[in-house]
């Protein structure tokens, strides 16, 4: 399945994933208080085309009657799913006592799963948690028995607290402990980057399903690779370079299409980069894209840059090193601010 990231999980990356095998996929996080309102960026952060199905929406929100409300709205486009984020760390959302802040308040969180799932009838409801505020506040399991005894239909488990950063690996074994505590569906989340972590997860935890955040971005082939796994028993082979190009150049289009030029290519750069990072030639690559902002010089670039990869045209980088900033810094990609991973 494919974790919900804001200002990255929106309908072309979504659809690229799911061409690429992808279960589920989830739109980013939506305030309730925006649908009920009609705000623009909601309302647009919401919309889904039939042919994404199935597809889950998730809500930000920490007050029921809004939930409620929300949930009205929602239903009328027949989402898959519906999921209350209960995860986010950022101080923004925090400081509302939106997101992870709901982790310290099982009486608010058992009524918010209760209103969703009256408020969804036929739609099922997960609820996406974290380990709790910090190690020594670890409340997943008190708050997994929650929200299944308030009748939701999956729990989604993120591997850490609300103060770790990503630079510590998610801690598989509360998963394990969860699904050894809730009959519900679990879901498992976190430092899934390649088709073998989620096979061990899948080993480690016995989750049901598992979600697969930052280890998707530029690289929708993962999902096919796992499925691969378990339909013919080994691990899709990781895609050339031409198959990379061409997912890239279609991601592109995607995003052109949606969005128009020039706001198209913008939004489309981080992706680019993103599909790029596993190659020498990153900081290149990350230096020009920032200067081109036409969708078809886009291409013509991309295009360049496959040739030189493949006669080896640039220096060697240390590649180890560009994803572990990556994986760590991740955040910083956001708003098209200038990548630091290959500083
Ligand atoms: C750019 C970005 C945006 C995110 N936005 C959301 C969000 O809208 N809702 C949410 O529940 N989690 C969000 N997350 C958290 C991920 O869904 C996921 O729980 C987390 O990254 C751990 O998984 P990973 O280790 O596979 O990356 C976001 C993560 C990233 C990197």
């Amino acid at each position: 399945m494919l974790a919900p990231m804001a200002e990255v999980t929106d309908a072309p990356f979504r659809q690229i994933c799911k061409e690429y095998g992808a279960g589920l996929t989830f739109t980013q996080m939506i305030s309730a208080k925006g649908i009920i309102e009609n705000s623009f960026q909601s309302l647009q952060s919401l919309a889904f085309n039939r042919s994404e199905k199935p597809i889950a929406v998730q809500l930000l929100a920490n007050d029921p009657d809004y939930l409620k409300k929300a949930i009205y709205e929602i239903k009328q486009l027949k989402p898959d799913l519906i999921d209350l984020n209960c995860g986010c760390s950022v101080q923004q959302v925090c400081k509302y006592g939106l997101g992870a802040s709901l982790l310290d308040d099982p009486v608010l969180l058992g009524k918010l799963v209760k209103t969703m799932v009256d408020a969804a009838g036929d739609i099922p409801v997960s609820i996406k948690i974290r380990l709790g505020r910090d190690k020594q506040n670890i409340t997943v399991l008190r708050n997994a028995k929650i929200i299944e005894d308030n009748g939701a239909s999956a729990v989604i488990v993120h591997g850490r607290t609300r103060s770790q950063a990503y630079i510590e690996p998610s801690d598989w074994s509360w998963i394990k402990k969860v699904k050894d505590e809730v009959k519900i569906p679990v879901i498992g989340n976190g430092s899934i980057f390649e088709p073998e972590d989620a096979i061990r997860m899948f080993d480690q935890t016995n989750c049901d399903f598992v979600f697969i955040s930052r280890g998707a971005l530029g690289n929708p082939f993962i999902f096919k690779r796992i499925n691969s796994f378990f339909d013919e028993g080994t691990e899709g082979k990781a895609p050339d370079i031409d198959e990379v190009g061409s997912a890239a150049i279609r991601h592109l289009k995607m995003i052109i299409k949606d969005s128009g030029e020039p706001n198209g290519v913008i939004k489309a750069r981080k992706h680019l980069i993103w599909y790029f990072r596993f190659y020498n030639g990153i900081r290149s690559f990350t230096e020009k894209i920032f200067s081109i902002d036409n969708s078809a010089q886009v291409e013509l670039f991309i295009l360049d840059h496959i040739q030189k990869i493949k006669y080896g045209f640039y220096p060697e980088e240390d590649l180890q090193k560009v994803r572990k900033s990556f994986n760590e810094r991740i955040l910083f990609w956001i708003n098209d601010k200038k990548p630091v991973t290959t500083e």
